[in-house]
């Protein structure tokens, strides 16, 4: 039994997102696009393409003109231009024209390459995701930003690209590493922050039941999550505005995972981010110190850093001021103004980060 949602662009259906607990339903969703009449390539992680590769690639047999499955290093080193070059002498190399499809199989680094390969062959090429990652689940999958990074900077280059439909088999969590699987958490517990009080207390109460990894519960917690990002791309797909709102724990967040060379994983980031941001939202008396606190706490039961040794405040700063998340020179910062209910702030100051920063600075008690 799969549930969906239809993700709309320009106030038309543009694409659905189907949630299912297996692949069964995959060709069927698949075949509206009429696969029958097109080639395919899987493009996928040599890690990913060991668990589900095969099994995607044998669903696919008969059903359209010609499967073929490439996989790219996993990891996010391999979100690159490089890697996007690969891929494209490939394609030319299997004869794939724009009336073919490609389909992306993995986390956030496939996601976001496939899309933008997706964007940019021949100008453009239809593209499904099949996200296996609670991060690319929760959030990277939908509303169709693509991109690599590039020198460093994070997603740098890129563009607003549309998949013609997301399917979610919630089953592949069970096999994520739990390092992975709470790195995705962190963007859940973003967008009950960032945009639904009650989804954020549903996910303290479901604790237990997430972490056990109970494939119902987590069924729901995609679903209740994709819903928030739904809302908030619907609005502003392409990052006008409230779409910002998105970015709250990922300013500081991008800042120590660049400092850390990538080292730690994106929702560890996050997370630090989530506390350093909610850390000033209190400091502005926009949250009691109760919620601090409780938002703070919240992150560790799910494996997340709510501190990190070794950091310069100053270090992360100065790479906090060099995101692109700038507008004319300032940080779009985005505090919440309560629980479930964020902003952008324009007038965050150095001593305000500085702050934030000097408080996830892990310091051991002196005895
Ligand atoms: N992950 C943030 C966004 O999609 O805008």
């Amino acid at each position: 039994m799969s549930e969906r949602l239809t993700i709309n662009y320009e106030k038309k259906p543009c694409y659905d997102i189907v949630f299912s607990a297996s692949f069964e339903d995959l060709t069927d969703e698949l075949a509206t696009l009429e696969i029958e009449r097109r080639r395919i390539c899987v493009l996928t992680d040599t890690h990913v393409s060991g668990l589900y590769g095969g099994e995607i690639v044998r669903l696919l047999e008969g059903k359209c003109v010609k499967s073929v499955l490439y996989s790219f290093p996993s990891g996010e080193e391999n979100k690159t231009l490089d890697t996007v070059r690969d891929i494209y002498r490939f394609l030319i190399d299997e004869k794939f024209d724009r009336r073919d499809l490609l389909i992306a199989l993995g986390g956030g680094v496939v996601g976001d390459v496939t899309g933008y390969v997706a964007a940019t062959y021949l100008r453009g090429i239809d593209f499904v995701q099949i996200p296996t990652t609670l991060l690319a689940q929760a959030d990277s999958s939908i509303g169709g930003k693509t991109g690599v990074d590039f020198d460093g900077y994070k997603n740098m280059v890129g563009a607003f690209y549309m998949p013609k439909l997301v399917y979610m088999n919630i089953s592949t969590l069970k096999t994520l590493d739990d390092r992975q699987f709470f790195s995705g958490f962190a963007e859940v517990m973003k967008h009950g922050l960032i945009k639904d009080g009650r989804f954020y207390e549903w996910l303290l109460e479901n604790m237990y039941e997430i972490c056990d990894r109970q494939v119902e519960t987590l069924l729901e917690m995609v679903m209740r999550s994709c819903n928030i990002k739904k809302l908030v791309v619907e609005k502003d797909p392409t990052e006008k505005g409230e779409r910002a709102l998105l970015n709250f724990g990922h300013t500081i967040g991008h800042a120590i995972e660049k400092s850390r060379n990538f080292a730690m994983t994106h929702g560890e980031c996050v997370a630090l981010g989530c506390v350093a941001a909610a850390f000033i939202s209190w400091k502005h008396e926009w949250l009691s110190m109760e919620e601090y606190y409780e938002i703070r706490d919240m992150f560790v039961p799910f494996n997340l850093p709510i501190s990190l040794e070794d950091m310069d405040p100053d270090e992360i700063l100065a790479l906090t001021k060099s995101d692109k998340k700038m507008a004319g020179g300032t940080i779009k910062f985005i505090l919440l103004k309560k629980v479930g209910k964020a902003l952008i702030d324009l007038n965050v100051t150095d001593e305000d980060i500085l702050g934030a920063l000097r408080e996830i600075l892990y310091v051991e008690d002196a005895e």
